[in-house]
């Protein structure tokens, strides 16, 4: 009576798994260094015979079935390489590795053709939902051999989230796919934290709403077209007191938010392949620029900050709300075209709709949206940009004249709003059929001969500047 499923790394993520693995009726076994977690997985588990684990290697490779199914939900980085090395001697060809964390997509392509080498399958699979989503159904996004997919299937199926009855995993392509999406999904997640973090700011500043009102505010867009698991969660936060004063704890907290590295990773990667994804970025960096609290302390005084006009809150609800959602859309739009885009360079041969699917339920940008965002890539599978689906362009048609106006608001009244106005821009630069990058081209040719095509024939065409 060998075990169906291993799992090394008993921390949070690891535990909950394992524990949701053992729940869907697969018998699970666990490994970590540390004994304390070990024991902790045992009890909670209460049935050895459905859920065990030890703090011996050799013990735990010899519990499973073959081919062994292993997943990692160890820290990216050099720890997964540091398991793989320890696991290779004793393990067999036609065993499963997956990494479940949040590697770096180029380390998984490294891994993957070392173990297919081998004779070892290895998959790159995002898990997201967070520690909660671990244990009830979380998206899983797994990337790797096709064949061997089917080894795990059954029980990725069973023990993700499911919308409308459908799991929310599917097989999405070779190598590095499965980590591919998950950076762009946390890219996602970034602009989507970023965009909520600026109308928080705005209901408060422009609005004089206290937490209380913004409670009510969120909690009523999380039940109409902006339901998102982020919506839900802020709506949560803005009335949970603090414990260890009074008032509600989101106050006290410090504004300098921290990062992991995967939206950067997404930023760095999107400018490689040349697709603009400035929401994505614009998140990245104010994480940095909030890290630069002394700095900005020093600043305020030195500049000061003007007082905003407060306007009605009524008004405010409704036009915030539509800036919201049209920003949240183009959010989606940079991330999916940046997934187009690696799809094609880097042969993953990516299913949009099938991406946005098991993005429905279970993952932190779980939407109302990513349903309507599916339906499009479902009627065209090589849409380009979201922007360009008659359906979108409805709703991004009604929300625009709201976007225009809380970006000229927070301009005018020096709140910083960029996730909104870079959102904006980019919708604007997308839909100009003229740019003014003539010039650019120009200059570039004044001063350097880089050539230049012309709108009115076909060639490369340089000319002397300076005469
Ligand atoms: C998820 C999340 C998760 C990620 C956190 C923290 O999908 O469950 O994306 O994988 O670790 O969001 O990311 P940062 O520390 O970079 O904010």
């Amino acid at each position: 009576h060998k075990y169906d499923f291993g799992l090394i790394g008993l921390g949070v993520m690891g535990r909950n798994f394992i524990l949701n693995v053992a729940d869907k009726g697969f018998k699970a076994y666990g490994y970590d260094l540390d004994p304390d977690k070990v024991s902790a997985l045992k009890e909670e588990g209460g049935d050895l015979e459905r859920v065990n684990a030890s703090e011996d290697l050799d013990t735990f490779l010899s519990s499973l079935q073959k081919p062994r199914k292993i997943m990692l939900l160890v820290p990216a980085g050099k720890i997964v390489d540091r398991v793989i090395e320890d696991l290779l001697p004793h393990i067999d060809e036609g065993d499963l590795i997956i990494d479940g964390g949040n590697s770096l997509f180029t380390d998984t392509d490294r891994r993957e053709s070392y173990l297919r080498n081998k004779g070892i399958h290895f998959f790159g699979a995002g898990v997201s939902g967070g520690a909660k989503g671990a244990r009830k159904g979380p998206s899983i996004m797994p990337g790797g051999s096709r064949d061997a997919y089917k080894e795990v299937k059954p029980i990725f199926e069973a023990v993700a989230a499911k919308y409308e009855g459908e799991p929310c995993v599917a097989y999405l392509g070779p190598k590095s796919a499965g980590n591919y999406v998950k950076m762009v999904h946390n890219g996602i997640e970034y602009g989507l934290m970023q965009l909520t973090s600026e109308i928080y700011d705005l209901l408060s500043k422009a609005g004089m709403m206290n937490n209380e009102e913004m409670h009510r505010i969120f909690d009523r867009w999380n039940k109409g077209r902006l339901q998102s698991f982020l919506v839900e969660i802020t709506a949560d936060i803005l009335t949970r007191e603090d414990d260890q004063g009074s008032g509600q704890l989101v106050d006290k907290i410090l504004d300098k938010a921290k990062q992991k590295g995967t939206g950067k990773w997404t930023s760095q990667n999107a400018m490689d392949l040349g697709i603009p994804v400035p929401s994505i970025d614009i998140a990245v960096s104010m994480r940095e620029i909030s890290a630069l609290k002394a700095d900005r302390t020093k600043a305020e005084k030195l500049y000061g900050r003007p007082q905003p006009e407060v306007v009605g809150k009524k008004d405010l609800e409704k036009v915030a709300e539509e800036a919201l959602y049209f920003s949240f859309i183009i959010t989606y739009a940079q991330g999916l075209h940046q997934l187009a885009e690696a799809s094609a360079e880097y042969g993953y041969d990516l299913d949009l709709g099938t991406i946005a699917k098991i993005w429905r339920a279970g993952c932190i940008i779980r939407a109302g949206l990513l349903a309507d965002i599916t339906v499009a890539y479902q009627k065209d599978p090589d849409l380009p940009n979201l922007l360009l689906d008659a359906d979108f362009a409805k709703k991004i048609k009604g929300t625009l004249p709201s976007a225009r106006t809380l970006v000229a608001f927070g301009a005018t009244h020096g709140i910083p709003l960029p996730g909104l106005s870079n959102s904006l821009t980019y919708f604007d630069a997308y839909t100009s059929g003229r740019l003014p990058l003539n010039l650019i081209q120009a200059q570039r040719d004044y001063f350097g001969s880089h050539t230049y095509e012309r709108t009115d024939k076909e060639g490369i065409f340089h000319t002397e500047w300076e005469e």
